[in-house]
């Protein structure tokens, strides 16, 4: 991109964010910073553990503050964890960040993509399956409302999302340049 604005991925568990990140800020030579790994840097522990630990509640609110940690950052590629958007504050400092990317996916894809580890503590259910479809009619209208752009992962390799967003966010800026 032609300017210093930092690019911010949101969506579901299993959307690609962290890996399609990785490829983004590695194109543009911009930082890769992760949400949910700077809350385990922190915490000196696994997501896991502060969920058991010390609950939901206390994990949102160190990722309400990691999120403001990069509030100051330029030339950064964000990903983000995918309930980020469930605050109201989040969803303002998301837009105030950068520009905001929801990478999407179809559920039976995202099924098939977490279940390859349990890392996911919200995940952790009898019915994971049915557990996902919950969250997902809970929360795409938040990704909706938080993002300026929105893709569809589904049917796409890392490396052609990855071209997807770098397009749309040069797009974006150019468009910002002739106004
Ligand atoms: C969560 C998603 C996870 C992590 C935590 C909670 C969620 O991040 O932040 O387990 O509420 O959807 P990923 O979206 O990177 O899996």
């Amino acid at each position: 991109m032609s300017t210093d604005e930092n690019l911010v991925l949101i969506g579901f568990m299993g959307s690609g964010k962290s890996s399609i990140g990785r490829l983004i800020a590695s194109r543009l030579g911009y930082r890769f910073e992760d949400t949910d790994q700077l809350i385990v840097r922190a915490a000196g522990r696994p997501i896991s553990a502060i969920f058991a630990a010390e609950g939901e509640e206390r994990f949102r609110d160190l990722e309400a503050g990691a999120l403001e940690s990069l509030a100051t950052g330029t030339r950064q590629v964000v990903a983000t964890g995918g309930g980020i958007v469930l605050r109201e504050a989040n969803r303002a400092a998301l837009q105030r960040l950068g520009f905001v990317v929801w990478l999407d996916a179809r559920e039976e894809v995202i099924f098939e993509r977490v279940s390859r580890n349990d890392r996911r503590p919200l995940l952790r259910t009898e019915d994971p399956r049915a557990t996902i479809h919950r969250l997902l009619a809970e929360r795409r209208p938040l990704y909706a409302a938080a993002a300026h752009f929105s893709l569809d992962t589904s049917d796409l390799t890392h490396a052609q999302a990855t071209d997807a967003v770098i397009s749309q966010a040069r797009r974006r800026v150019l468009c910002h340049g002739a106004e």
